[in-house]
């Protein structure tokens, strides 16, 4: 058992998918895997093994933000061995033509996170997917026809900005869309040497104002899952 998981060693794959909710997790594992068995549910954070078309894989709530983020990556990667950790989140659209729904592969992720800054003072360093991790992704959704798009994306600190227009900034230098735990994943398996990435769906935009539904964010929140999970195959 690590500080905030309770499973024992063996209990967690080597390939994890992380969603911030806990509740999506267990919904991944109920609709995806066969034989899930639950090995956390420290506060409510919950966390399953099963196997994915015979492949052993595991899925973990990871909350929101890059500090709570960290606190389950840490675990993962140090307690448990885990050697590919992939993000699947929505994301808020900073581009026209990145439009609800979208999947976004995060090639790399800019931050106003406070992580690298006191790690890598007055320099910056720049959170980058895994390549093999990356190519899989991208494999596996153009064999099966799924429209991608990549790039760089904002990891933020903060869900609600003082100023609306901020997005603006970011928006002008290419970022596609803003979510709140890339930056730190990334940083966090470099440091480790283990694989990561993440692949967001749109959620909403900044530049249209407009949301998703419940029921549209379960419908293309699995297109996502497929993607992730078909980079067990590749
Ligand atoms: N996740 C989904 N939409 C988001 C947004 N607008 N800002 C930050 N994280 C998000």
């Amino acid at each position: 058992m690590s500080t905030h998981i309770e499973a024992k060693k063996g209990d967690i794959a080597e390939t994890v998918l992380l969603p911030g909710d806990p509740m999506r997790a267990k919904w991944i594992a109920e609709t995806f895997f066969e034989n899930p068995k639950q090995y956390n549910d420290v506060r409510g954070m919950y966390g399953y093994t099963g196997t994915y078309k015979g492949k052993r894989v595991s899925v973990q709530g990871t909350g929101m933000g890059i500090p709570s983020c960290l606190i389950y990556c840490h675990e993962l990667i140090n307690d448990y061995g885990v050697k590919n950790l992939i993000r699947v989140g929505s994301a808020g659209s900073y581009q026209k033509d990145i439009q609800l729904r979208d999947i976004v592969l995060a090639m790399s992720a800019s931050s106003n996170s406070g992580i690298n800054n006191s790690r890598f003072i007055n320099a910056d360093y720049a959170p980058t997917a895994n390549f093999e991790l990356f190519i899989k992704a991208c494999d596996y959704a153009k064999a099966h026809h799924i429209p991608i798009k990549a790039g760089n994306i904002l990891s933020s600190d903060e869900f609600y900005q003082d100023d609306f227009d901020e997005y603006k900034k970011w928006a002008e230098f290419g970022v596609l869309c803003v979510e709140m735990e890339t930056a730190g994943l990334y940083t966090i398996a470099a440091k480790h040497n283990v694989s990561a990435l993440s692949i967001l769906t749109i959620s909403d935009s900044l530049v249209t104002n407009e949301h998703t539904s419940a029921d549209e964010r379960e419908s293309t929140f699995s297109t996502m899952i497929e993607i992730a999970l078909g980079t067990l195959d590749y």
